[in-house]
């Protein structure tokens, strides 16, 4: 069983208080299915080093093997694409590294004991690339980038959205955590400030859906479609 609490010092300073394989286990069987569903995402806020991001990364990793074991081409690119819907904000930047490297390990497992001599480097590439985007060093209650001293800067949380494309490829469009989290909001809700919302008025990155009335997010930057494996060419 892995340790729950690294130091006293840590879980004073940052409540780092690691939850057990029990608990992580338990609560995702209560979203089995998505939790076996290649494309659904989930974000992890305060992730640790990814004690409920890499459970389910396994669990969609498991679902893929069930169905593609014979077909390296179908499991490598739906497992990149199950990698890629996988996010997680962490304030200290060692539980950061550690996340990214654990989801690698979970995911390159796999990968060579279903892919074998079909395993190639350039999709290991793609795959780190995508974990150093969404797995990010940030504040998760103001929203911000933070520094070396878990200090926040003036940079917002941005995650990708990765889309299949053909089956083959993948579409990045850059969001704002902040600006996501207001989505399904409608204008007047806006006004009830929480004590967390920072200053900037974010409604320049949002438009109204005419028909719900509820806003919708505007992606900060667009990309153009790349195959997956290819995907840290666009940076
Ligand atoms: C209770 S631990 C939980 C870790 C993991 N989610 C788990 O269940 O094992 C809380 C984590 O949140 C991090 N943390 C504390 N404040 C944070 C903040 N404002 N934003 C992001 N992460 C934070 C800590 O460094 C610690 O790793």
């Amino acid at each position: 069983m892995t340790k729950q609490v690294k130091s006293k010092e840590r879980v004073a300073e940052h409540g780092e208080v690691f939850t057990a394989e029990r608990e992580v286990k338990a609560m995702c069987d209560l979203v089995s299915n998505m939790c076996e569903d290649y494309s659904k995402r989930f974000l992890e806020p305060a992730c640790g080093d990814g004690n409920f991001l890499a459970e389910i990364l396994s669990r969609k990793l498991a679902n893929i093997k069930k169905n593609y074991r014979r077909s390296s081409y179908d499991f490598e690119r739906f497992s990149v694409f199950a990698v890629s819907s996988i996010y997680g904000v962490e304030l200290l930047m060692d539980n950061v590294i550690e996340c990214r490297k654990r989801l690698f390990a979970i995911w390159d497992k796999e990968y060579k004991n279903v892919c074998k001599k079909d395993c190639n480097e350039q999709t290991r590439e793609a795959v780190k690339y995508i974990l150093s985007k969404n797995i990010l060093c940030g504040n998760a209650l103001t929203l911000m980038r933070v520094d070396e001293n878990q200090q926040d800067t003036d940079k917002p949380i941005i995650f990708p959205e990765w889309s299949v494309i053909g089956g083959t490829s993948l579409k990045r469009r850059d969001f704002r955590l902040d600006v996501l989290l207001k989505v399904g909001e409608k204008p007047q809700d806006k006004k009830q400030k929480s004590i967390f919302d920072n200053e900037e008025d974010i409604t320049k990155y949002l438009t109204l859906n005419p028909v719900t009335g509820e806003y919708i997010a505007k992606p900060i930057k667009e990309y153009p479609q790349l195959p997956y494996r290819r995907v840290q060419e666009n940076d």
